[in-house]
C-alpha cells in the first residue's frame, strides 16, 4: 500500500481548518500545479489563537505552492482569502468585508478575495481588491501570464443616504394618530416603546413603519451593519451593502444564543443584527424571564461580548427597541367592542411575566386601540414616513450639536448628569412648577423622572425649541406607563 506523506496543519485549527488539508490538495491538483510529494507543516501563528472556518483554504495553497516553488512572487503586503472547493474554484467566503476593513487598517496593499464577494470587498477604499475565481487562475497571475485585474470603484454602489424605503410606510397607516406621533418622539430622541392594545389594532404594523421615520443610514453605519451581516453569513451576494436599517422581530421561542450572540464559532445574536435598526419584541410577556434579563446588559452597553473558552468576541448591539403586547391573555381589557374574558389574577399575572427591571427601562408607554371602521375605510392618505422623517433628522441634527465631543447620540443615552445640564437647566418656570406638581401627585422615582426630562428633552428638539416648556413636559409625562411612578 503506498502512503501519502504527513501533511499536518498547526496553529489551534478547529475542524473546518483541518479539513483544508483535503481540500487544498485536491483543489492543487485539479488547477494544473503539484501537491509536493513530501512531509508538509503548515504552521498558523500566533498559537495562541484558535483559527476558524474555510477562509484559509486559498492562503495555505498558495504558501504550498509558493514554498514549493512553483510561482515566485512578492506577496509581502498581500492578503488571501476564500475557501477551495475540490476542483479549485475560490467560493463565497463569509466575513470578507470585516477581513478587508482590518486589511487596511494593517497597512495591506491588495488583498485577493474570492470573485463572488468582490463587490463587498470594494466597499472598502484604499486597498486593492483582486477577485479570484480559482486557484488556477491565481498561479498564472502570480506568474505573471494573465493579470487579474484590480476591482474597478466607479460601479460602486450609491451611497447609502439615497436607498429609498421599501417597507411598510407611516401613511398606510389609518388613524392612530397619537401613536404615530409616539414612536416619532421614540425614533427623535432613540427612545424605546412599549405599545399596548387589542388584537388587530396595527401594533405590528406601527412597528414595521418604525424604521422608515428614522435617519437615512450614513455610509459608515451602513458599514458597521453590513460587517455584522458579512460575518452572519446573511449578506446577499446581489446587495453588498446593506442601506436601509434592520427590522428584526425575533420570535419569543428563540434561545439565548440566538438572540444575544453564541455558538462554538460565535456570530451575532438578532441584537447585533438590528444595530442601528429596530428590534421588535412581539407579544413581550411570551418572552421568558431569563431571555429578557439577557438583554439587560446589551441594552444598557449598547453591545454584546460573547465569552467562550478561546477568549471574548464583541458585536455592537445599538438597536432602538419596540415592544408590543395585548393589555391580557385574551387581548380584549378595555376594548369597548369585547369583552374581556380573563380574570384579574390572570391579568396580573400575564403583566408581572415582564420583568420589573426590564420594565424600568422602557421609556414610551403607548396605548393602540382598535381603529374604527370609518378610519379604516376612509381613503384619506396620512402623513407619509418621508415628511416625518425630515422631524426626526432635524432633532436628531439638534442633538449631535448639544453632544459635540462625547459619546451620545440621542438623548435617550443621557446620564443623570447630563440630565441636569440638557434638560433641568433650560427649563421654563412654569414647566417647573408642572414637574414639581407631577413630583408631588404621581409620586415619580428618580429613574422615572430623568426619564421624563429626557423625553420633554426630544419633544423639545422636535419642536426647534432651545428651552424646555410646559406642553413638552406635559406630553412627556403622557408616555408614562399607566398607575406607576
Ligand atoms: N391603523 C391601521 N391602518 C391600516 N391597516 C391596519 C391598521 N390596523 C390594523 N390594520 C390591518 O390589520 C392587520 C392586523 O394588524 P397588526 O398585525 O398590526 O395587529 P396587531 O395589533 O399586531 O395584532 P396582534 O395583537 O394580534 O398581534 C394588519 O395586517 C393591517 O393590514
Ligand atoms: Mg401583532
Amino acid at each position: 500500500m503506498k502512503t501519502f506523506p504527513a501533511n499536518n496543519i498547526v496553529g489551534l485549527p478547529d475542524t473546518a481548518v483541518q479539513e483544508a488539508k483535503e481540500r487544498v490538495r485536491s483543489a492543487i491538483r485539479n488547477s494544473g500545479l503539484t501537491f509536493p510529494n513530501r512531509r508538509i507543516t503548515v504552521n498558523l501563528a500566533p498559537a495562541d489563537l484558535r483559527k476558524e472556518g474555510p477562509a484559509y483554504d486559498l492562503p495555505i495553497a498558495i504558501g504550498i505552492v509558493l514554498a514549493s516553488e512553483q510561482v515566485a512572487a512578492d506577496v509581502s503586503r498581500t492578503v488571501f482569502l476564500g475557501e477551495l472547493s475540490l476542483d479549485g474554484k475560490v467560493r463565497h467566503t463569509r466575513g470578507v468585508l470585516p477581513m478587508v476593513a482590518l486589511a487596511r487598517e494593517r497597512g495591506i496593499a491588495g488583498v485577493y478575495v474570492p470573485e463572488a464577494d468582490g463587490g463587498e470587498a470594494a466597499l472598502i477604499n484604499g486597498v486593492e481588491i483582486l477577485p479570484v475565481a480559482s486557484l488556477g487562475q491565481l498561479a498564472v497571475h502570480l506568474q505573471g501570464l494573465v493579470r487579474i485585474q484590480p476591482l474597478d470603484r466607479t460601479g460602486a454602489p450609491a451611497p447609502a443616504a439615497e436607498a429609498v424605503w421599501k417597507g411598510v410606510d407611516f401613511c398606510h397607516v389609518k388613524g392612530q394618530e397619537h401613536v404615530k406621533r409616539a414612536l416619532e418622539v421614540a425614533a427623535a430622541g432613540g427612545h424605546n416603546v412599549l405599545m399596548t392594545g387589542p388584537p388587530g389594532a396595527g401594533k405590528t404594523l406601527l412597528a414595521r413603519a418604525l424604521p422608515s421615520i428614522l435617519p437615512s443610514l450614513t455610509l459608515d453605519e451602513a458599514l458597521e451593519v453590513t460587517k455584522i451581516y458579512s460575518v452572519s453569513g446573511l449578506l446577499p451576494s446581489d446587495k453588498p451593502l446593506i442601506t436601509q436599517r434592520p427590522f428584526r422581530a425575533p420570535h419569543h421561542t428563540i434561545s439565548h444564543a440566538g438572540l444575544v450572540g453564541g455558538g462554538r464559532q460565535p456570530r451575532p445574536g438578532e441584537i447585533s443584527l438590528s444595530h442601528r435598526g429596530v428590534l421588535f419584541l412581539d407579544e413581550l410577556p411570551e418572552f421568558g424571564h431569563s431571555v429578557l434579563e439577557v438583554l439587560r446588559q446589551p441594552l444598557e452597553d449598547r453591545l454584546v461580548t460573547v465569552s467562550r473558552a478561546q477568549g471574548n468576541v464583541t458585536f455592537p448591539a445599538n438597536f432602538m427597541r419596540v415592544s408590543a403586547m395585548n393589555p391580557c391573555p385574551c387581548g380584549f381589557r378595555g376594548d369597548g367592542t369585547k369583552e374581556c374574558t380573563c380574570s384579574d389574577s390572570t391579568v396580573s399575572r400575564y403583566q408581572r411575566r415582564i420583568s420589573g427591571p426590564l420594565l424600568d427601562r422602557i421609556d414610551i408607554f403607548v396605548e393602540v386601540p382598535r381603529v374604527d371602521f370609518e378610519k379604516l375605510a376612509d381613503d384619506a392618505v396620512g402623513e407619509p414616513s418621508e415628511a416625518v422623517r425630515g422631524r426626526v433628522q432635524a432633532a436628531r441634527g439638534r442633538q449631535q450639536e448639544r453632544f459635540v465631543g462625547t459619546r451620545f447620540i440621542c438623548n435617550a443615552e443621557m446620564t443623570p448628569l447630563e440630565v441636569r445640564q440638557y434638560c433641568q437647566m433650560p427649563l421654563e418656570d412654569a414647566a417647573k412648577s408642572l414637574l414639581r406638581l407631577a413630583m408631588n401627585q404621581l409620586a415619580l422615582s428618580a429613574r422615572s423622572f430623568h426619564r421624563v426630562l429626557k423625553l420633554a428633552r426630544t419633544i423639545a428638539d422636535l419642536s426647534g425649541a432651545e428651552t424646555i416648556a410646559s406642553p413638552h413636559l406635559a406630553e412627556a409625562l403622557q408616555y408614562r406607563q399607566r398607575g406607576q411612578g
